[in-house]
């Protein structure tokens, strides 16, 4: 099996290959979620939830990969709501431990969930990532999600 490094480096690249140029942003975030979550196929939701422009207190799902996921979030609300309310990257390992989660789909055990700015370090969206299995996100995932959306969202 191929490492976490060397798939998160695959996707990087080829993500930013692709993306580069794009200023509109649903496209940006279509083709990302798609390579992420090819590149990850044990993850079962990969995707954005984007801060509305009419609402700022909510989060509106945006482009993702996977089975549905809930359309609005509040601010502060779930492990999505807490990253965006917090501006800090939540690594969630156990799902049913964290007070309020969201459970839009049974089978997820682990999350993690990065905020993503713009160049003017506006909060403009999370990205959301779900697992079946406990534990599934670590260090690892936190750096290069981090790396990855601030190169793809934050220039
Ligand atoms: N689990 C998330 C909700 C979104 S979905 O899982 C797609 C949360 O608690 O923020």
């Amino acid at each position: 099996m191929k490492e976490k490094t060397e798939s998160y480096a695959e996707a990087t690249q080829q993500i930013i290959a692709i993306t580069q140029g794009e200023q509109n942003l649903i496209a940006v975030m279509a083709t990302f979620s798609c390579i992420l979550a090819t590149e990850f196929p044990g993850n079962i939701w990969t995707g954005f939830y984007i801060v509305d422009k009419e609402n700022p207190n909510e989060l509106v799902v945006g482009p993702y990969q996977g089975t549905i996921g809930c359309l609005r979030i509040l601010m502060g609300k779930g492990v999505c709501g807490t990253a965006a309310h917090t501006g800090v990257t939540q690594v969630v390992s156990d799902v049913h431990e964290f007070p309020g989660h969201i459970a839009c789909d049974s089978r997820s055990a682990s999350e993690i969930v990065v905020p993503v700015y713009n160049a003017e370090r506006r909060l403009i969206a999370v990205l959301d990532i779900d697992n079946p299995r406990i534990g599934a996100f670590d260090k690892t995932d936190k750096i290069a999600l981090e790396s990855l959306v601030e190169q793809v969202f934050g220039k």
